[in-house]
């Protein structure tokens, strides 16, 4: 086996017993959200997870992202044990290799759709963020609403922007909750010469 076959075997995403236990308030104990959670994701595989509301979806997909921590259990994303870096070294993991379309979209009120694109690229030391955060709205069909704020954009024009924000850093793995819960919305297309990213998406 040469060293692009072992590149090539490790799954890019990994948990092992992954549970989440929260303490109530109020003396009402503990809820137990997600119980011993275990399964690999290879490249270029899209997966779906799918439940019932309240279910824990958010909760996973919020730790498969290093966004929370679990109480047990190990993930590792291309090999890297998460929860083995810490708090500085996951985020820089983060910006490096995942987007996330979080279920409430989280786009900062105080910016236009064009800057809530542009300002994870100009993180991450982008140099034409400008030009490539238009492209992707353009691509998502809001090239005429670069200068809204998301107040003034309809819920499934924010959904698009958060998209659009999520593919725009061509992250290797991304994580979409509840992409599909608004509805008529262009798909955003894969840009030419671009890596597919390994989609992992919480649908119900
Ligand atoms: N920090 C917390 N403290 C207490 N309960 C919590 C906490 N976080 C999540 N929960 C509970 O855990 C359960 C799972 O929440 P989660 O948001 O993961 O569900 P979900 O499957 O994404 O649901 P939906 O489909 O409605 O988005 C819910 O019942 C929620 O109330
Ligand atoms: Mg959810």
């Amino acid at each position: 086996m040469n060293l692009s076959d072992t590149a090539l075997s490790i799954p890019v995403i990994e948990i092992d017993g992954l549970s989440k236990q929260v303490r109530l308030a109020d003396g009402q104990g503990d809820l137990h959200i997600l119980q011993d959670v275990s399964f690999a994701v290879g490249a270029g595989e899209s997966v779906a997870i799918v439940g019932a509301s309240g279910s824990g979806k958010s909760t996973l997909l919020g730790l498969l992202a290093g966004l929370d921590v679990p109480t047990q259990g190990a993930v590792r994303l291309q090999g890297t044990d998460l929860f083995g870096l810490d708090e500085d070294a996951r985020a820089a993991r983060r910006g490096e290799s995942i987007g996330f379309v979080f279920q409430s979209f989280q786009l900062l009120p105080a910016l236009t759709a064009l800057e809530n694109v542009m300002l994870p690229l100009e993180l991450a030391g982008v140099d034409d963020a400008r030009a490539v955060a238009t492209q992707w709205l353009e691509r998502v069909g809001l090239g005429s609403r670069l200068r809204h704020y998301p107040k003034h954009l309809s819920g499934g024009e924010q959904q698009r922007v958060a998209l659009a924000r999520a593919f725009a850093g061509e992250p290797a793995i991304l994580f979409a909750d509840e992409p599909t819960g608004i509805g008529g919305q262009p798909r955003p297309r894969r840009p030419r010469g671009g890596r597919a990213p390994c989609p992992l998406v919480d649908a119900r």
